[in-house]
C-alpha cells in the first residue's frame, strides 16, 4: 500500500528517458549532425569520450554521461571528480547534474569518495521520484547502488591542503578561477536525432566551507536544458551564477530569439550588473540551441570550450567582457 508521499511521489515521477538509441520519430527534423561542446581544455577528452558513443548512434544523455565521467577519473584534474580539492576540513565533496531532453533531470551534492558523481545523478533520474540528493543521503544512494568508491583526497592533494591549513586564516577567501585552475566541467550534447542533453561535475570551490554547494548541482543554474530551445552549462564562481539562475537565463534569451553566444552575453551582462566587486570573478556560459548552432562568453579573458563534431575537434576562445 503507498503512503501519501509515495502516492504522489509516483504520480509526479516524469516520463522518463531511458532510451539510449535514437528511434523517436519527434526529432527526425533535425539534420546538423551530432555535436559536443564541454567548458575549458579538459573538455576536449572529455568531448572525445563521449563522441565514440554518439558515433555508435548512442543518445546525447549517454554522451554526457561518459565526457564528465572521463574527467570525473583524471587524476590530474583539480577541481573534478578524484583529483579536486578538499573543504576547508580536508574533505572532497563532490558535486553533479544531468538533465535530458524531456527536461528530466538529477542530481547530487557534497558526495563524499564516490567516483562518478554525474552517473550517481543519472541513477536518481531514472529511478526515483526525485532530482536532488545530497551528503549522507546521496552516499548511501550510491553505496547500495554499488557506485564505485574512491579514497579521496589523493596524497598530493592532501599535502598541498596541509599546506594551506598552515597558511590560512579563519575566513574563506575568494578563490581564483583563471585558466590555471579550471574549474568545472559542463558539457551539452545534440544527438543524430536533435536531442539535447547536458551534465555538469565538480569538486567545487577549492577549501571551501563544509557543505557549501555551488551552481554545478542546481538545474537551472549550472545546468539548463529545454528541449524547445536548447541548452547551457555554467562554469566559475557558483555563488554569483546561482544568483541569476545563470544557465537557466541563457536558455530564455534563447527562446527570446538570441543566438547562443549572444545569449550567453546578456547573461554575463546580467551578472556583472549583480554584483558591485568583479575583482577575480570568472564565469562563463556555453550554449547550444536545437539547430545545433553553439556559441559561449565569459567575464574575463583566458577562457574557452571544446568543440567536436565529424570534423572538428578544437579549442574555442570565447568573447569576454573584460580583460584580466
Ligand atoms: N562552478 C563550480 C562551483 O562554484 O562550485
Amino acid at each position: 500500500k503507498l503512503s501519501a508521499v509515495g502516492l504522489v511521489a509516483s504520480i509526479v515521477k516524469p516520463a522518463l528517458a531511458n532510451e539510449d538509441t535514437i528511434s523517436d520519430p519527434f526529432f527526425s527534423d533535425y539534420n546538423g549532425g551530432a555535436k559536443m561542446i564541454s567548458t575549458w581544455s579538459h573538455g576536449q577528452e572529455a568531448n572525445r569520450a563521449g563522441w565514440k558513443l554518439l558515433e555508435e548512434g548512442k543518445s546525447s544523455l549517454e554522451a554526457v554521461e561518459a565526457g564528465a565521467r572521463q574527467t570525473e577519473s583524471d587524476v590530474t584534474n583539480r577541481s573534478v571528480g578524484i583529483g579536486g580539492m578538499p573543504d576547508r576540513e580536508g574533505h572532497v565533496t563532490l558535486d553533479a547534474c544531468i538533465m535530458d531532453w524531456n527536461s528530466n533531470c538529477g542530481s547530487v551534492g557534497c558526495l563524499e569518495g564516490i567516483a562518478h558523481p554525474v552517473s550517481v545523478a543519472k541513477h536518481i533520474m531514472q529511478n526515483t521520484p526525485h532530482v536532488m540528493l545530497v551528503g549522507a543521503g546521496a552516499k548511501k544512494y550510491a553505496l547500495k547502488h554499488q557506485f564505485e568508491t574512491i579514497k579521496t583526497p589523493l596524497p598530493e592533494v592532501k599535502k598541498e591542503w596541509e599546506k594551506w591549513k598552515k597558511e590560512q586564516a579563519a575566513i574563506a577567501k575568494k578563490p581564483e578561477i583563471n585558466h590555471e585552475n579550471h574549474d568545472t566541467i559542463g558539457l551539452l550534447a545534440i544527438d543524430e536525432a536533435g536531442r539535447i542533453s547536458g551534465a555538469c561535475t565538480t569538486s567545487g570551490w577549492a577549501y571551501k566551507l563544509p557543505g557549501r554547494l555551488g551552481d554545478s548541482p542546481i538545474i537551472g543554474s549550472g545546468l539548463f536544458i529545454d528541449q524547445e530551445v536548447g541548452g547551457a552549462v555554467a562554469t566559475g564562481l557558483g555563488e554569483s551564477i546561482i544568483r541569476i539562475a545563470g544557465s537557466h537565463t541563457v536558455v530564455e534569451l534563447m527562446r527570446q530569439g538570441k543566438s547562443p553566444e549572444q545569449a550567453c552575453k546578456e547573461t554575463v551582462e546580467r551578472l556583472i550588473r549583480k554584483h558591485k566587486d568583479m575583482s577575480g570573478l570568472q564565469c562563463a556560459f556555453i550554449a547550444i540551441n536545437t539547430k545545433g548552432e553553439v556559441g559561449g562568453f565569459s567575464v574575463f579573458n583566458g577562457f574557452n570550450y571544446a568543440l567536436k563534431t565529424k570534423d572538428q575537434d578544437v579549442l574555442i576562445d570565447t568573447p569576454f567582457d573584460r580583460k584580466w
